[in-house]
């Protein structure tokens, strides 16, 4: 199967209590290599923008405050299928529902406080990609 990539970001809450270096680790051993990364913290035109889609719902005003309360690590991903590994090996938006040894089950906090994005489709994938890098900064790009 060749390889995809997939869009996900450490959000404030994980990468702030500095689980940053677990997770990588834990998405590495699952067979996740990290093509492109930065830090950052977002701004609040940033974080409306790019969750825009939730734009209307309850949650979307505590959502973007969150995001943008500290710094975050975006990140691209490369995997066979990774859009799909990706979902499943962070689990379950809420931890509380999430799997057993999904990334969300051991280091999220809430559904809110989740600890990790990731991309739902290969067309967000490539969109949310854009959003944060550029082809030049990922390598083999
Ligand atoms: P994420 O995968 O980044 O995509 C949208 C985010 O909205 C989701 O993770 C959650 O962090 C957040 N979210 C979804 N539902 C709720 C909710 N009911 N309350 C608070 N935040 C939510």
């Amino acid at each position: 199967m060749t390889t995809s990539r997939t869009l996900t970001i450490i959000k404030p809450d994980a990468f702030g209590a500095g689980k940053a270096g677990k997770i990588i680790a834990h998405l590495e051993q699952d067979g996740f290599q990290v093509v492109a990364a930065r830090v950052m913290r977002l701004t609040t035109a940033q974080a409306g923008e790019f969750y825009a889609v939730h734009n209307g719902r309850p949650f979307y005003a505590e959502l973007v405050e969150f995001m943008t309360s500290g710094d975050c690590m975006p990140m691209i991903l490369e995997k066979a299928s990774a859009v799909v590994a990706l979902r499943e090996a962070i689990g379950a938006t809420d931890p509380a529902e999430a799997a057993a040894g999904t990334v969300r089950k051991l280091y999220a906090e809430s559904k809110g406080r989740n600890a990790i994005h990731a991309s739902d489709s290969d067309q967000n994938a490539a969109r949310e990609s854009r959003f944060f890098f550029a082809e030049t900064d990922c390598i083999r790009g």
